[in-house]
């Protein structure tokens, strides 16, 4: 009798440490890349900005509080469930009868109160601190109008109109160039996120949110629209494109110019104007003052095509206005049945807007 009794004991105990064995194993699985081993650059665990860096600290002081109490929880549970459970034997006696504990209910009722509060002012400040920041001096302001799938980026001090991929300084120590962006939507609810750099921000008709980040380093950060907008959703990237001082005070020059009218185009010139390009796209300088569709004035100075979808290549510009519907569908530019000469000359013209 108390050998088999051992011999359970021992049983459970094997049980209970497999289990947790392998709650770590899946666990730490999953996690893990998350921490470290994949260089994705839309990690949120590696924030390369504020206020990332911030809502990072604070979602891990959160999130260690709520181990800790988990812990103590899931112990006591586990202690309560082998320390008294049924034995042969016990059908005989009873239990001991408690009636409540003064000092224990109270304990289980501040503790978890003051737990709750210290959370709250800990995220609230968090909050707080990221909404009320001011724009400094050197801030560059821009505003982004979310598209059914794309994203229109305007520099109104600067006079910019660009699309997709956004471009800002890097702030080096002593002088400090954060963004701070004005998000509206010319259609549906989009979401404004580039995990690297802050949280979401929704983009809504008919109001406008404000969001900031200030990066240190230069390079290239995606995002994406984070809140379900149609079809094209899932495709309707962002691209960071972060410069040194330098290197964007001379971007911003570039873009401020109009664009060449280069001389050996003509003949590809008057197809783009020929055909109904101009109802939809702006190309400043000439009579082509679309508004429902991005801009292309300086339409080669991006990497991508189609909202961050394809490479901006003379092949994918091709393909593109051939048939928009086979690399987007869905989008709302049409095909718009050129012939091959046309579509030719219009990539050929398009190769201009440097
Ligand atoms: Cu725009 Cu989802």
């Amino acid at each position: 009798m108390r050998l088999s009794l051992y011999a359970n004991q021992r049983t459970l105990r094997a049980v209970i440490v497999f289990a947790f064995s392998l709650f770590c194993f899946i666990g730490f699985g999953h996690v893990e890349p998350a921490f470290g081993k994949n260089d994705g650059v839309t990690n949120i665990f590696r924030p390369l900005s504020q206020p990332a860096q911030e809502i990072k600290e604070t979602s891990f002081l959160v999130l260690l509080v709520c181990a800790v109490i988990f812990i103590v929880v899931a112990g006591l549970l586990i202690y309560a469930i082998v320390r008294f459970r049924h034995r042969a034997g016990d059908e005989a006696s009873e239990p001991p009868q408690v009636y409540g504990s003064n000092q224990i209910e109270l304990a289980w009722t501040v503790l978890p109160i003051l737990v709750v509060f210290v959370l709250i002012l800990v995220t609230s400040r968090t909050i707080a601190d990221i909404q009320n920041r001011k724009a400094p001096p050197g801030a560059v302001q821009a505003t982004v109008v979310g598209h059914q799938w794309w994203w229109e980026i305007r520099y109104p001090e600067l006079g910019i109109v660009t699309a997709n991929e956004l471009h800002v300084p890097a702030s080096t120590g002593d002088k400090r160039r954060p963004a701070f962006l004005k998000l509206q939507s010319a259609d549906v609810a989009h979401s404004f996120w580039v995990p690297q750099f802050a949280g979401k921000t929704d983009l809504i008709p008919n109001k406008e949110n404000r969001m900031w980040f200030e990066p240190t380093k230069p390079g290239t950060y995606l995002g994406n629209c984070a809140e379900y907008c149609g079809t094209q959703h899932a495709r309707m990237l962002i691209r960071v494109v972060v410069q040194t001082p330098e290197e964007f005070d001379r971007w911003v020059r570039d873009q401020q110019q109009a664009t060449s009218v280069a001389t050996n185009v003509a003949d590809s010139r008057k197809a783009f104007f020929a055909n109904s390009c101009v109802n939809c796209h702006t190309i400043r300088g000439t009579s082509a003052q679309g508004k429902f569709g991005p801009d292309l004035t300086h339409l080669m100075s991006r990497e991508m095509l189609a909202g961050g979808v394809v490479p901006n290549t003379a092949d994918n510009l091709r393909l593109w206005l051939r048939d928009p519907q086979k690399i987007k569908v869905g989008c709302l530019m049409p095909n718009m049945q050129m012939t091959d000469t046309e579509v030719d000359e219009i990539v050929a013209y398009l190769q201009t807007l440097k």
